[in-house]
């Protein structure tokens, strides 16, 4: 067991590895396991060497395919404390004042391989898995607040535009940019999320000195059904730091796994991580708008300053993982993993993830019983009535569960079970017609992007400007470069004629003009009530 009771690979409880000899993978003692079985010290080798057979064929299958986006990540254990504040707007137990619950996190990159280098510009992973005893909650989050699109059927479309192409397994076949500026300049509620990316956000010193957010708007229920609507925030102890672009591409070469070991030293050392859980919190009006945002629309934040982040409790990062595979690559986080009292919203992104992680993960974690490998195992009793399937480590006994049922034994419902039970929340849906759009409250794809680049410093302001003549400065195709270029005028025009010149390209005149008033450069998109060193 880990120190803080999450299920580790101990490799006894995973009947691993036992006794004092060598023996096969059915507990036959082996002699020799170095020379094959041959007719003659000079063979051939004989078939019937089962020992060779066995250890080749295991050796031959000990890979499983990686993650399909955020493949490169590192994981740690640890324990959540809530200090209660939740408890008036959620019954959930994990939010009871002083209740410890058992944590896995693993942090990841989005776009790199499993052996890619940690320093790269991009967005992390923040995902935490809660081992309530209601049983297992998920906040599969980022380090960034929003995310490219609004819609999860345009998933395999940005991820496509942005990983390795099929002819030569290079990020964006013909050049090294292309697609992705093509991508998001033709998408423009990308924009904000990019803008980020292009931010020192993209780039963070560590994995402790990252914020974490859930992204999506959820939905709190109280004990009396009543609901709020809320966004989860992690704000780090040790404040937010990124690392200088010139520091990521020397780290990138020098030491790769720079935020691994970063990560796995500190908690090796007793330097434990910690987090403070925020939530911002709004009332549940059938509109689900707040301030004029749109709270469905993930591309959207919505500024501390109009909903301060209320802290819920602190997590602290204090166990490493005993076996990597067994821990982060095994762990399995879903966005459908709720527990009662936390519940989900209809954006359309969030309900694309619900459908995308089982999917996913039936294919990586072959089968449908990856919830018994044991980093994925609840701490509340499982009593499902899912049988057999590939890798079924369970022996079930006595008839197959199905219900109703008059014979004694057969399911596992009974009669006032459903207390303490999860309770979808009855919310009306309105009454229209199926049709493949947005709101238009998703039209505004500008407003926020430049709410973030007016609170940016002028050292900040200098960085953004640098990463997008960078990035930008790889494209090929000088369509994309103005269609980009364009957009950054639509955010700012000071933004684009300065990206513009380090390009040699002419600055474009915006085309998208806004109503309302220029929000206050004062606005930070981080609370400065935060510690930050
Ligand atoms: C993996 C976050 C949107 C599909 C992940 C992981 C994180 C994450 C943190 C890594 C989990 C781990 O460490 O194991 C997010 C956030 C999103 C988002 C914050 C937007 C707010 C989407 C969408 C889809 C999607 C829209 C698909 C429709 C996947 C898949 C994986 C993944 C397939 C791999 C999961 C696995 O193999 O276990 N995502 N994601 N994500 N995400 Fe998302």
């Amino acid at each position: 067991m880990s120190p803080t009771g999450a299920p580790s690979a101990d490799p006894s409880a995973a009947n691993a590895q036992q006794g004092a000899y060598l023996t096969t993978a059915t507990g036959v003692r082996i002699g020799d396991s170095d020379h094959s079985l041959k007719a003659g010290p000079r063979g051939p080798t004989l078939l019937s060497d089962h020992h060779l057979r066995e250890k080749i064929m295991h050796f031959d299958h000990e890979r499983i395919p990686e993650r399909v986006v955020h493949a490169r990540g590192a994981g740690a254990h640890g324990v959540f404390v809530a200090n209660g504040a939740a408890s008036e707007v959620s019954r959930a137990a994990v939010f009871g004042k002083g209740v410890e619950t058992p944590v896995f996190v693993r942090f990841s990159t989005v776009l790199g391989s499993r052996g890619s280098a940690d320093t790269v510009r991009d967005t992390r992973g923040f995902a935490t898995k809660f081992y309530t005893t209601e049983g297992n909650w998920d906040l599969v989050g980022n380090n960034i607040p929003v995310f490219f699109i609004q819609d999860g059927i345009k998933f395999p479309d940005v991820v496509h535009a942005a990983k390795p192409h099929p002819d030569r397994e290079i990020p964006q076949a013909q050049s090294a940019h292309d697609t992705f500026w093509d991508f998001v300049s033709l998408h423009t509620e990308a924009q904000h999320h990019t803008l980020w990316n292009m931010s020192d956000r993209g780039i963070p010193r560590s994995y402790r000195t990252m914020e974490g957010f859930g992204v999506h708007t959820f939905r709190l229920v109280d004990a009396d059904g009543g609901t709020t609507l809320v966004k989860f925030h992690w704000k780090p102890r040790l404040g937010v730091h990124s690392l200088v672009w010139e520091e990521a591409q020397l780290l990138g070469g020098l030491d790769p796994d720079f935020h691994r070991r970063d990560l796995y030293d500190a908690i090796e050392s007793g330097a434990f991580p910690e987090w403070d859980l925020g939530i911002q919190t709004f009332p549940d009006t059938p509109d689900q708008m707040f301030e004029g945002i749109d709270l469905l629309d993930s591309t959207k934040l919505v500024p501390e300053e109009l909903a301060p982040v209320q802290v819920i409790g602190t997590l602290t990062l204090n166990g490493n993982p005993t076996n990597f595979f067994a821990e982060s690559e095994q762990v399995a986080f879903h966005t459908g993993h709720l527990v009662p009292g936390i519940d989900g919203t209809d954006d359309p992104l969030l309900m694309a993830r619900n459908f995308s992680y089982l999917d996913t993960q039936l294919t990586r974690l072959a089968g449908p019983n990856f919830n018994q490998i044991p980093i994925n195992r609840p701490h509340a009793p499982v009593n499902d009535n899912h049988r057999d399937g590939y890798h079924q480590q369970a022996v079930h006994g006595g008839v197959a569960p199905y219900g109703p049922s008059s014979l004694d034994g057969g399911c596992p419902f009974v009669a006032g079970a459903d207390e303490g039970a999860f309770v979808d929340v009855p919310v009306t849906v309105p009454e229209a017609s199926k049709v493949r759009e947005n709101p238009a409250t998703y039209d505004d794809h500008f407003s926020q992007a430049r709410l973030f680049w007016t609170s940016m410093t002028p050292v900040e302001q200098e960085h953004i400007v640098a990463a997008y003549g960078f990035e930008l400065g790889k494209c090929y195709e000088q369509a994309i470069k103005e269609r980009q270029l364009l957009a950054l005028a639509n955010i700012d025009d000071e933004l684009c004629a300065r990206v513009a010149q380090g390009l040699g390209l002419p600055a474009p005149e915006r085309t998208v003009h806004y109503d309302e008033p220029d929000p206050s450069p004062a606005l930070s998109q981080v609370g400065e009530t935060w510690p930050t060193d």
